[in-house]
């Protein structure tokens, strides 16, 4: 996720702005820039790829700058165009009067820009949000009869997406335009001084009284006044309440959570929606992978599937495979990165081979990825860091959008990586047998996921209780069949990861009876995905087996599901969705119960002993 963070006041601007950005770096960022207006009314502006310490040593080197009216700043998360200097933000118009920093995705931004350009507008750079500026620009007119506010408005309507922005303008030099529409911003109000940020730990070093703006708000800010409009109601002035937060920083960029893995686990829901935005095209009943669509005619000639991953990444890829071969019809298989390279793997160009990785620097990963296209396999990628080694090694693929996570263990990127697991199996099934209906039911449902991942949310409390209830336990074992078997297996590896003096094994249920059941006994308790599907009374059979030899059971049920009270010891409901979608929900408890489980044993859960993000050795 980037940051933004926009000043306007007595204070030295420059200050303000670097210190925010410094504030906001736990989000996660590959670029920064900064533009700031002068009294002539022109604006300074400087970018560079890499750490704010280079931005700022840069700056540093240039002297003494003398512009110090309002002025924006911003770390990139790189979503479209490499992360370097050209597509840092802020980014221009044609003329470097106006200047725009941007959180999100704009959907439509091609046919924009293809617009722009045809109306003689100049781009610069890569990335989507350049045709905030331009759009700006063209609708701009002097404040007398609209100014900076209209232009943006106007500009807005025409954009599809997510976005917080932050918009400056050498005609205006004091006024900040900022708008949000689901990439968070909130306004900081100080003595005669303001701000805008992607959240208060840039600006509570000097304020304390914030505003949360919410989508469809644009706020026009000014040392001493600042004014919010609805951008959907014919602009009419929005009175909002002004928050005194209380917050240290620490506790701001963990957004008032306790450790950024709850943070991260609450925005699970957040994860999916990002994952699928601009991606659904229920007229055609398939997937839109802009990252994918120039191999399409390469996709449809492929007859098998591998799909390579490490860790969390490779039970993403199991799950796959069951949608792979129920919904798409295409025959596949996983592989464990690190297994991969080692053996003799068959490939042909018939193949297609998948490398799942949030970081995408994963050694194992990327050294199978390398064997793969030796081999002449076609390699895509489904990675979460833009322009990331594995991201260009297989150069074709899918961004999650998910974000940064800061949390060592996987969380909302596994839940997205789930998620676009299903929209890349409706774009292969509606190649080969899969219909539009069916293509448009997974869609639907998948565009309904969120809401029904957010009610899961409210059972964090039910939960904790739980980790109360079992947390002395030193053993456990997971178990799931057909979708949620590789789920046991990713609640089993979290639980192993954040409470590391516990022991989990994950295991397919149908597995239990030819020997972990040896274990079973009062003292070994079982967590058990048992949701209303087509394995149901199978899962049943297991939880029986469990409880004729004194063993515990937690089970993750379908809401509606009473009966099944009568035979567990405890129950985690979730919402009823299609089979196939069914794991990404029944993972939102399994994350909660190991993250309460582990801070009840006091363990480190953001950063776990012996533990990295990236695994960038063999
Ligand atoms: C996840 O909780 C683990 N920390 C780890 O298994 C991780 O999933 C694995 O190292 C793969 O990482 P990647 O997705 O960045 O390739
Ligand atoms: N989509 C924009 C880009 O790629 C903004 C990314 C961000 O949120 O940092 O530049």
């Amino acid at each position: 996720m980037c940051g933004i963070i926009g000043y306007t006041g007595p204070k030295k601007t420059l200050e303000v702005l670097i210190s925010g950005l410094k504030n906001l770096e736990y989000r996660g960022y590959d670029s920064a820039g900064i533009s700031i207006i002068g009294d002539n009314n022109d604006i300074f502006s400087f970018k560079t790829k890499g750490r704010i310490a280079v931005l700022e040593e840069r700056l540093k080197k240039m002297g003494e700058i003398s512009h110090n009216r309002a002025g924006i700043g911003h770390t990139r998360w790189a979503t479209h165009g490499i992360p370097n200097e050209i597509n840092a933000h802020p980014h221009k118009d044609c003329t470097g009067n106006i200047w725009v920093v941007h959180n999100g995705i704009i959907e439509n931004y091609r046919i924009l820009r293809k617009r722009l350009e045809a109306e003689g507008h100049k781009f610069i750079s890569e990335t989507d949000t350049e045709i905030i500026s331009h759009l700006i620009e063209k609708y701009y007119k002097n404040p007398a009869v609209g100014g900076l506010e209209e232009a943006v408005k106007l500009a807005l309507g025409e954009v599809i997406g997510a976005y917080g922005i932050a918009v400056i303008s050498s005609f205006e030099p004091d006024k900040i335009v900022a708008a949000r529409f689901s990439s968070p911003l909130i306004i900081g109000i100080g003595d005669n001084e303001a701000f805008v940020a992607s959240d208060v730990s840039a600006v509570v070093n000097h304020t304390r009284k914030v505003i949360y703006l919410d989508d469809g708000e644009v706020a026009v800010i000014l040392p001493d006044k600042y004014q919010i409009f609805d951008l959907n109601n014919n602009s009419e002035k929005r009175e909002k309440q002004i928050k005194e937060i209380s917050w240290e920083i620490k506790e701001a960029q963990k957004g008032g959570f306790s450790h950024f893995l709850f943070k991260e686990i609450y925005e699970e829901p957040e994860a999916i929606t990002n994952a699928i935005r601009g991606r659904i095209n229920l007229e055609d009943g398939t997937a839109k992978l802009g990252g994918l669509e120039l191999s399409e005619k390469r996709f449809a000639e492929i007859e098998r599937l591998v799909i390579i991953a490490c860790g969390t990444a490779h039970y993403a890829a199991m799950v796959g495979e069951y949608m792979m071969e129920e919904y798409a019809g295409l025959p596949t298989e996983v592989e464990m990165g690190s297994e991969f390279r080692y053996r003799k793997p068959v490939l042909d160009k018939k193949t297609a081979v998948l490398a799942i990785s949030q970081s995408g620097e994963t050694a194992d990963t990327l050294m199978a990825v390398r064997e793969a296209k030796r081999k002449g396999a076609f390699v895509f990628g489904l990675v979460n860091t833009v322009g990331s080694t594995i991201a260009r090694e297989c150069g074709v693929g899918v961004y999650n959008h998910a974000g940064l996570e800061v949390a060592v263990p996987a969380s909302k990127s596994f839940i997205s990586q789930l998620s676009i697991l299903a929209l890349l199996t409706v774009f292969l099934g509606r190649q080969r047998q899969m219909s539009n209906t069916m293509g448009t039911r997974i869609l639907k449902e998948l565009a309904n996921l969120p809401k029904l991942a957010e009610q899961i949310l409210k059972q964090d409390e039910l939960i904790r209780d739980l980790a109360k209830k079992y947390g002395a336990y030193k053993n456990f074992l997971y178990l799931g069949r057909k979708y949620n078997y590789p789920i046991a297996l990713e609640g089993a590896l979290k639980l192993k990861e954040l409470a590391y003096c516990i022991h989990a094994e994950g295991y397919p249920a149908g597995e239990m009876k030819h020997g972990p059941i040896a274990m079973i006994d009062e003292d070994f308790p079982s967590v058990v995905i048992a949701t209303s599907d087509s394995v149901y009374d199978k899962m049943v059979n297991a939880i029986q087996e469990i409880k004729a030899r004194n063993g515990k059971v937690i089970a993750i049920a379908t809401e509606g599901n009473e009966d099944i009270k009568n035979f567990t010891d405890d129950v985690i409901y979730i919402p009823k969705t299609l089979e196939m979608l069914t794991p990404i929900l029944a993972t939102i408890p399994l994350h909660f119960f190991a993250c309460h489980i582990g801070v009840l044993n006091r363990c480190d859960i953001d950063k776990p002993r012996n533990l990295a993000k990236s695994v960038v050795v063999e």
